[in-house]
């Protein structure tokens, strides 16, 4: 059993196959085929078991703290609009964004503030933000019309961390807390309260969206494609290789926690961000100060099924959201959560942060775009998944497993 741990900042062992040795009960070893990726009929079932069982994170508190404030959102996975707001009684409620005469979307608007009611463009109905139908104009000249028989079409939905989620089953199986699980208490003391400031990238890719996710599930590739960029800041054995510090299951999710390079040396920009405020490459291994001493924290890239991520560092955040628009397109939300900046110098580092993402992230999307298109060409049945790519794995079976009805609370897990 081969043992290295020529990094000072870990005290990892690292056997071969350690997280496989762990979970080949669970997962299997096996070649993975390829058809999900590319089979417009897995996609259409994956819509009906997955994105329209499973809480899905839709956005931050953040965005709607007054009584009126309202975000609107396509979900095409869930075949819906969604209206989400909080009310005047403070309370945060949602709706498919449908009015209840004769169907038109009721708020055309992505954000805003609605006051005290919403007012259908169409024929003026409106609603209170209870989802209560109060005004059907001309009411008379209906021939029997009960307002209580139109309310807005409810959406069950719940907070974790100021994170928002919904969940498109009128009566969902489980509470947001059951459904989350263990993983949730691994982050009970992250300070996301206080990293409020977001940018945000939303990008369209040529690729299935399990492509796109699980290539985020795995670090593998940083010693290649993100040499020159995040990869410096990240923990390589002494081969060169990715060395996760460990990869734990919890249930339907899953985190991995990266191993920072104790030896990592800021350029001259990173030096000067990182001075007032953690980037995004320094960030990996704690603030780019080169301080040997200083207690390192680690970072740690947390995956809730379906398609919303987690990229904890030491002072900011990143949430991915990865929606399916077809079988081989996804839109790839991220947002990326820094403290509110006070000075010159903070502003300056939360540039340089929003650049550091973009370009960092621009490495990932032409692969994925590649691999989608070679999946096209026939010349791949199978994918081969290391021992770092157990994630990858994990949330390929948990995917297989709700398409064949095996998911959810009721199911292997
Ligand atoms: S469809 Fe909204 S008022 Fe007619
Ligand atoms: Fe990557």
């Amino acid at each position: 059993m081969a043992i290295e741990t020529d990094n000072p900042g870990t005290a990892a062992a690292y056997a071969p196959n350690r997280f496989l040795n762990r979970y080949h009960e669970q997962l299997g070893t096996g070649p993975v085929p390829i058809a999900p990726f590319i089979a417009p009929d897995y996609l259409l079932r994956e819509r009906e078991t997955i994105f329209k069982h499973c809480w899905l994170n839709v956005g931050r508190i953040e965005q709607i703290q007054n009584p009126g404030d309202f975000f609107t959102k396509e979900l095409e996975a869930c075949d819906t609009n969604i209206l989400v707001l909080r009310a005047t009684d403070r309370r945060l409620r949602a709706f498919h964004n449908v009015c209840q005469h004769r169907g038109n979307r009721l708020v055309w608007e992505p954000t805003g503030n609605c006051g005290t009611h919403l007012s259908c463009r169409y024929h003026g109905w409106s609603y209170d933000s209870s989802g209560a139908l109060v005004l059907a104009t001309d009411a008379e000249n209906f021939w029997s019309l009960r307002p209580d028989e139109h309310h807005l079409a409810q959406i069950a939905v719940d907070t974790w961390q100021g994170f928002i989620f919904i969940n498109l089953q009128p009566k969902p199986r489980e509470s947001l807390r059951e459904y989350l699980g263990p993983i949730a208490d691994r982050l009970e003391d992250y300070p996301f309260e206080q990293l409020t400031t977001c940018f945000s990238y939303s990008v369209r890719e040529r690729a299935n969206w399990k492509i796109a996710a699980t290539s985020q599930e795995e670090g593998y590739h940083v010693p290649y494609i993100h040499k020159q960029s995040h990869g410096r800041a990240i923990y390589f054995d002494k081969r060169g290789n990715y060395r996760s510090i460990d990869i734990e299951l919890f249930g339907r999710h899953h985190r991995i926690l990266t191993s920072p390079n104790l030896n990592f040396q800021p350029s001259a920009v990173e030096k000067i961000a990182g001075a007032h405020m953690p980037g995004f490459v320094d960030a990996f291994a704690e603030n780019g100060s080169g301080d040997q001493t200083r207690n390192r924290s680690i970072p740690g890239y947390y995956s809730f099924f379906p398609n919303f991520h987690l990229l904890a560092l030491q002072g900011n955040y990143l949430a991915y959201n990865f929606w399916p628009l077809s079988v081989d397109e996804t839109r790839w939300e991220i947002r990326a959560f820094y403290p509110p900046p006070k000075t010159i110098g903070e502003k300056f580092a939360l540039e340089y942060g929003r650049c550091a993402a973009r370009d960092i992230v621009s490495e990932d999307i032409p692969l994925h775009e590649a691999i989608q298109s070679s999946m096209r060409s026939g010349a791949i049945s199978h994918f081969t998944f290391h021992d770092e790519e157990t994630c990858c794995r994990h949330t390929m079976k948990l995917v297989d497993d709700y398409v064949k009805g095996f998911g959810g609370p009721a199911g292997r897990q």
